[in-house]
């Protein structure tokens, strides 16, 4: 739909009929159950999870409101929403349906032509999508396919949602099908799904059908209509998947796997979860995941990037843990960075994709791998210490020259400084170096070749290759050693909370009865803290660390409806570190002296490590 730039005005009456004739109820629910109370309907709002109640439907003013989240409008803001669309395409909808008629633009003959060409494109892919279908879901000739999805867990409900298909082992299946429907050889190969042959073949046909003996996967736009597809085949054959070639109406650049469902998932979730195969997404999708979405075989692209930035400003990265994987995610993250979106990166262990993931660990695990995202430079921290640990300062100098083009594109001056802290706990460096180091850095742009030299070298090595045959030789290799895992989260914890208690200081004793009055890791926050308890209030005049972090502080922007809970989160993160301190505090213990030979010793400190962990503490 994104290819569709034109500018139409509809007339201003025409938009007041359409809405005046609209019945908010009815539209609305499709899509939210309404119950009536009083004057207006009440249902769970669908655009924001909840258990009850806070969605308000108004028939009198013809309006929305939901109290939870704040969303109100009316039907066309109510439409366009809920299914993306422009406000005209929503007007355009809802006047067809209510029979209100438009006034026809004025076409040009060649957008005529191009209008015509569209249409055909999509009712070719319409009926190939049908053709495919049915042979996977009720013909005999489909049975591989079948036999096929139920190896990998699919089941004929999901089939239907994805309208996935099989393509039979025919040169002419579709060809003849579109025959019978008045679709010419020369319509199919244009709209990718037949390819010309170079010599004419001994039946006199000039075309054979493109997909042949695969299981088809319906790319979907977001209106849910066919627009191409992708066909894998049914054993380790190569090529392993075979896409539609691009035309003037299908550029994969612009389109991401499983959009149908995840332009609402995603806002329902508030982020989208980007894999890499098209089962990933379908198995995901299957769990709970709605906002899971792939790209069509290429590297993301600018374009899907921007794509995923309409809809929400985070994006969990989940590639193959296999060092193309990796590659891909260092590649991807920066392509969503730029394009101003938040990137956290979830590596799962065990298992070579989400999808066998799933199968072999189930929901409960993926949530549990879930809460334990790293952010973007975390991840690309562990994994550039995981290939090469620096032995000396200048190789750590070296490693933090490598993340200094991630750190320097955090807009937030807190969160930069968390990274930076981070980096200097990590590496055992001052933070006044890690700093200085990430600077000189900042003073050598634009031109910040090292960092361009690392990756194109690394490219080089292990790019995973879509094509046909290197893919077959490229191995999943998944003897790469779970990553230590590193948090951020206690730094991240002192400064909400102060952050907190400069917004509302009656947050003091709550915090003080949890936590005490010197549990601050950080000294400055210390000292702020000090301040605060003191007095309740800033001095005057106070030390540059002290006003820099400040200053800092108050660009923190705060989720003002959260505030408790952000407050109880923070005390837990604070209180479980330092229940883990105590625990590695007693382990080294418990070290020193099975060193010395004092076996009862340690045994007493074993085990009250133990009960401590018993108590999840
Ligand atoms: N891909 C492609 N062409 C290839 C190989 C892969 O277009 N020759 C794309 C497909 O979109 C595929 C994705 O890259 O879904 C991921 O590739 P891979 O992990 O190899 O395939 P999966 O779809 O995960 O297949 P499976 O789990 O069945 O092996
Ligand atoms: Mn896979």
């Amino acid at each position: 739909m994104e290819n569709r730039i034109h500018v139409e005005v509809i007339p201003q009456e025409t938009i007041e009929e359409v809405r005046l004739r609209t019945d908010i109820v009815e539209v609305i629910s499709e899509y939210v159950s309404l119950q009536r109370k009083g004057k207006n309907y009440w249902g769970l709002c669908p655009f924001h999870s909840e258990k009850t109640p806070s969605f308000t439907v108004t028939p009198e003013k013809q309006m929305f409101y939901c109290f939870g989240c704040n969303v109100g409008g009316n039907i066309f803001s109510f439409i366009m929403k809920k299914e993306n669309w422009s406000f005209v395409e929503s007007v355009r909808n809802l006047a067809r349906r209510y029979g209100v008629s438009l006034p026809e633009k004025e076409q040009s003959p060649r957008e005529r032509e191009e209008n015509r060409l569209r249409r055909r494109f999509e009712e070719i892919n319409e009926w190939a999508a049908s053709y495919y279908h049915d042979l996977l879901l009720r013909l005999p000739e489909g049975e591989p396919g079948r036999v096929y999805f139920a190896k990998r867990g699919v089941d004929i409900d999901t089939m239907k949602s994805f309208r996935l298909g099989y393509a039979p082992e025919r040169w002419d299946g579709l060809l003849s099908y579109m025959q019978e429907r008045g679709v010419q050889p020369h319509e199919l190969a244009e709209a990718g799904l037949a390819v010309e042959k170079e010599t004419l073949g001994k039946d006199g046909q000039h075309h054979y059908d493109r997909f042949r003996n695969r299981v088809l996967f319906s790319i979907l736009d977001q209106r849910k209509h066919p627009i191409a597809f992708g066909g894998r085949v049914l054993d380790d054959s190569i090529p392993k998947y075979l896409n539609s070639p691009e035309n003037a109406f299908f550029n994969k650049r612009h389109h991401l796997y499983g959009m149908h469902r995840a332009h609402q998932g995603i806002r329902e979730l508030g982020y989208a979860l980007l894999v890499e195969g098209y089962l990933d997404v379908i198995a995901l999708q299957n769990a709970g995941f709605p906002n899971a979405v792939a790209s069509l075989g290429t590297a993301l692209t600018k374009e899907q990037a921007k794509l995923l930035r309409r809809y929400t400003s985070r994006v969990v990265l989940l590639y193959d843990s296999d060092g193309a994987g990796i590659q891909a995610a260092f590649r991807g993250g920066e392509i969503l960075r730029d394009a101003g979106i938040r990137v956290d990166v979830l590596t799962l262990t065990g298992a070579k994709d989400p999808d066998e993931f799933l199968k072999s660990y189930g929901v409960e695990k993926f949530n549990q791998a879930l809460s334990k995202v790293l952010t973007f430079v975390e991840f690309k921290y562990q994994t550039l210490f995981r290939e090469q640990p620096p032995r000396n300062i200048p190789e750590k100098a070296e490693l933090v020259i490598k993340l200094a083009a991630d750190i320097l594109k955090v807009s937030s001056p807190v969160e930069r400084e968390g990274y930076e802290r981070f980096l200097s706990l990590e590496l055992g460096l001052t933070l006044e170096a890690v700093q200085r180091e990430i600077a000189s850095y900042e003073l050598k742009k634009p031109n910040n070749e090292r960092v361009q030299e690392y990756f194109q070298q690394k490219r080089v090595s292990s790019l995973k290759s879509r094509d046909n045959i290197t893919n077959a030789i490229l191995c999943k290799d998944n003897s790469v050693p779970p990553l230590p895992i590193v948090y951020l989260g206690v730094y991240r914890a002192e400064l909400l909370l102060l952050r907190l208690l400069l917004e509302d200081i009656s947050y003091l004793p709550k915090i003080k009865a949890m936590l005490g009055e010197s549990f601050w890791k950080v000294p400055v926050h210390q000292q702020i803290f000090n301040y605060l308890n003191q007095d309740g209030v800033l001095p005057a005049h106070c030390d540059e660390t002290v006003q820099s972090r400040l200053a800092s502080l108050f660009l923190e922007e705060l989720d003002r409806s959260q505030t408790e809970r952000l407050l109880d989160d923070c005390i837990k993160e604070i209180l479980s570190t330092q229940a883990e301190e105590r625990v590695e505090d007693l382990q080294a213990r418990m070290a020193a002296l099975e060193k010395i030979g004092d076996m009862a010793g340690a045994m007493a400190l074993l085990k009250e490590i133990g009960e401590r962990l018993k108590r999840g503490e």
